[in-house]
Order: structure tokens, then C-alpha cells, then sequence
């Protein structure tokens, strides 16, 4: 079990590195996701849910759709969220690329992450982290995102306990030796807080109740095979808006909208994946 989380996470770090090489004006963003997804499964691993790709105020949950044109612009301010896989054991690690003038912010993400595994130990609770994101935040002159939150694995699922919040809690765990978790400080100088916005690429299997409409069979078998993790819209050979929307309301499907700070100001992001040993938190990202 440790020895897959460890490779997924060694070929995320691999894939982390080429794929900021690519980052620059002009780079279209759906090359950058299929160039994320298709190394993932190239070094070995599957990816545990699509390359989200968030610009800007934009938070989480950002992926290009099927024939996606956009490209990066000078100033924007780059979120690669990445996830992989060996049999249900995932890795997850994201980084922000700034093509702007977002130094400081960038440079808080990071540092609030690096301070709050430095001080993971078994017997701590995870609030500790938290508050340590949060301090770290506010000596930025920022604030945390405080409704995003880094998060434990179970088998097949990218979001298990322990909810590591980025701030300080009364709702912390224990963290005891062997537990496996991303931390992943969301940085902002706005509100602290993103809400849904209506468009919606990324979805997940929540229910396999029977559905009668052959076009809804044809979907659900297609993505069977990413059992309960999250997967892309353009990932379908035929992604019909109107089905999905419906395997939705029926409760099949959970949908997966963009998030986005609801000031409209910038978010930063850092995240790795740790696993805690006897003296402290080792990257496995
Ligand atoms: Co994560």
C-alpha cells in the first residue's frame, strides 16, 4: 500500500517538473492537460482525476473541455493540481505558476506548506497544520482559503479523512504514524472563501442505482473503469451535456464546478502528499 502511494507520488514529481517547462504565454491549456494525464499513464500510474488547470481567481476544479482553445496570457497566475495512481493508492501535489506579478502570493503558498510539515509529528493534531497555514497567511499580509481543504486517501478515493483544514480547528484529529494525507494551502489576498460558479467538466461516479436511457448506459460503462475517482467530460467519446446533466439530478453523477474566490481576487496553491513516520512527515510528492 505505502510502496504504491510512493511511486504514484515519485511520477507525479517527475511530471510536476516537465510540466512546468511548458507554462508560458501562448501554451495552449488543453496540451498542458493531456501532456499532465499522458505521462501519468506513460511512467506507470493512472491519473486519480483530471489535470485541473485554475487560473487566476479560479481556485479548483478547472479542466479543459473537448476542443478547448484557451491558451495562457502574460499575468496570469497558474494552478496544476495533479493526481496519479498504482491500484487505488494515490499521490496528489499541485503548484502555482506565475506569469504575472503574484511573487508574494506564490511565495506564501509555499511557505505556509513547508512550515506546516515541518511541524507534523505523530500526536499532533491536524488542526496544528492548519494554524500553522493560517499564521503563516497572515504574516503574508493574506488570508487561507478557508472553505478548500487538504485531505486523507482511501482506496479508489481522492477525498477521505483526515480533512486537514487551513486554519486552526476545534474538529482536528490525531495524526498517528502510517496516516497518509495531502496538505494543500489555497493563498488569498480576497475574501478567504471561493463559492460554485456554473460551469462544470469534472464529475464522479456516486451512485450505481439502474438508469433506463441507452445514451446513460453508454456513459456509465464508459467511465466505470475510474470506479469512484473524478474524471473529465472530454475524457467521454461522447460527452452529451443534456445526459450528463440528468445523470446528475438523478443523483448518479456528482458534479465537480469550478470554484472561485468570491471577491474575485487571485488564489494561490501549493500541495504535496506526506506520509508520517516515526520522526516527522516524509514527501512522497
Ligand atoms: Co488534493
Amino acid at each position: 500500500m505505502i510502496e504504491n502511494h510512493e511511486r504514484a507520488g515519485e511520477i507525479l514529481k517527475e511530471v510536476r517538473e516537465e510540466v512546468v517547462k511548458m507554462i508560458k504565454p501562448g501554451t495552449r491549456m488543453l496540451e498542458v492537460a493531456e501532456f499532465v494525464e499522458g505521462r501519468i499513464i506513460e511512467l506507470g500510474a493512472q491519473p486519480a482525476f483530471p489535470c485541473n488547470i485554475s487560473l487566476n481567481e479560479d481556485a479548483a476544479h478547472c479542466t479543459p473541455s473537448k476542443n478547448d482553445q484557451r491558451v495562457f496570457r502574460e499575468g496570469d497566475l497558474v494552478k496544476i493540481d495533479m493526481g496519479a495512481h498504482i491500484e487505488g493508492y494515490i499521490a496528489d501535489t499541485a503548484i502555482t505558476v506565475d506569469l504575472g506579478d503574484h511573487v508574494e502570493l506564490v511565495e506564501c503558498a509555499e511557505t505556509a506548506l513547508e512550515k506546516a510539515i515541518e511541524i507534523i509529528e505523530p500526536g499532533i493534531s491536524t488542526s496544528e497544520i492548519g494554524e500553522t497555514i493560517e499564521k503563516i497567511a497572515r504574516e503574508f499580509g493574506f488570508k487561507p482559503v478557508y472553505n478548500l481543504t487538504g485531505h486523507g486517501f482511501m482506496p479508489y478515493l481522492a477525498h477521505a479523512p483526515p480533512t486537514i483544514y487551513n486554519y486552526r480547528t476545534e474538529r482536528g484529529v490525531k495524526i498517528e504514524e502510517g496516516m497518509v494525507f495531502a496538505i494543500e494551502p489555497f493563498i488569498t489576498g480576497g475574501a478567504g472563501r471561493v463559492s460554485e460558479r456554473s460551469e462544470t467538466e469534472i464529475y464522479s461516479v456516486i451512485s450505481s442505482k439502474p438508469v433506463r436511457m441507452k445514451m446513460a448506459r453508454e456513459i456509465l460503462s464508459e467511465v466505470e473503469k475510474y470506479r469512484t475517482l473524478p474524471f473529465a467530460k472530454r475524457w467521454l467519446s461522447n460527452p452529451r451535456e443534456i445526459i450528463i446533466s440528468k445523470l446528475v439530478r438523478e443523483g448518479v453523477l456528482r458534479a465537480y464546478p469550478v470554484l472561485t474566490e468570491i471577491k474575485k481576487e487571485p488564489v494561490s496553491q501549493a500541495e504535496h502528499t506526506v506520509i508520517v513516520e516515526e520522526d516527522g512527515a516524509r514527501i512522497i510528492t
